[in-house]
């Protein structure tokens, strides 16, 4: 089935502070959307609030996946149901081995008696690392703990692409990663671009979106998208920054604000 993914006046607040104020986006299968933004916008508050993170209470809106209300699903549910989230700030579970975490993982996907198997998950996982130029020891580290910050990142994008997901978003995924592994990074991202699959890529930098060409890009300020355009529009923030959008909008404090 073609993927699609809508999101409709999307409002979320952490401990009644609002902080997402009537976001909407919608993402097709095949096609890639990059959200820019100041610090402070509520753009990692998206993401959480999408994967159903306990701390973000949504009060209003819709966030619907190929005809399936997510608001309505647990965060394991959101999972199986195709959603896939690379953190801004990976945890780190000690005592749990990557590869017993994509395994699981994986199993959590599939229907009881049709797991995985050991010899199929092993080559798969082998494969995607080799991909990624990941040293073949990291399957059997704790997750995430004592990994670098480009380390984690890469792992993100390897659970990524293990678990197949239908909607793909990436929280600064290019935050700590070195030229060679944005690159890779990147490569390992435009190989799973599929008809089947769309991609939701958070960024500060046009530079990701040299390597990763994304169809749509936007601006989050206030909690919502307040500006979409293409690639160019990500070249203009990158050589201008946002004042003059804030100019163009009326905009003064661009943040979610205190309250
Ligand atoms: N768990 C939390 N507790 C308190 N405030 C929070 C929490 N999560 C988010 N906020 C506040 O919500 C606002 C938006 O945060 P968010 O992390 O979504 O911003 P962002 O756009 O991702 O910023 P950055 O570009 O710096 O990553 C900030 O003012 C932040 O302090
Ligand atoms: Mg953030």
């Amino acid at each position: 089935m073609a993927t699609h993914f809508k999101i409709d006046g999307l409002r979320a607040a952490i401990d009644g502070k609002e902080i997402l104020k009537g976001l909407s986006l919608e993402i097709k299968g095949g096609e890639v959307h990059a959200i820019m933004g100041p610090n402070g916008t509520g753009k990692s508050t998206l993401a959480s609030s999408l994967m159903g993170h306990p701390k973000y209470e949504v009060t209003d809106g819709e966030v619907v996946l190929n005809g399936e209300d997510v608001l309505e699903m647990a965060v394991d549910e959101r999972a199986r149901a195709g959603l896939f989230l690379a953190m801004q700030y990976p945890s780190e579970i000690s005592g749990v081995t990557n590869s017993d975490f994509l395994r699981s993982a994986i199993n959590a996907r599939r229907e009881e008696g049709k797991e995985i198997s050991l010899i199929k998950f092993i080559r798969q996982m082998e494969g995607k690392m080799k991909e990624l130029e990941m040293n073949p020891e990291f399957a059997h580290r704790y997750l995430n703990e004592g990994f670098s910050g480009g380390e984690k990142k890469r792992n993100e994008i390897l659970q990524m692409m293990m678990l197949d997901p239908s909607i793909v978003i990436l929280d600064e995924i290019d935050s700590g990663l070195d030229i060679d592994a944005l690159k890779i990074v990147a490569n390992g991202v435009n190989a799973m671009r599929s008809e089947d699959r769309g991609f939701l890529i958070i960024t500060h930098y046009q530079r990701l979106l040299d390597y990763i060409k994304p169809d749509f890009v936007h601006v989050m300020m206030q909690g919502r998208i307040v500006k979409s355009g293409g690639p160019e529009l990500a070249e203009r923030l990158e050589s201008e920054g946002y004042d003059w959008v804030k100019e163009e909008l009326g905009i003064v404090d661009e943040t979610v604000g205190q309250v």
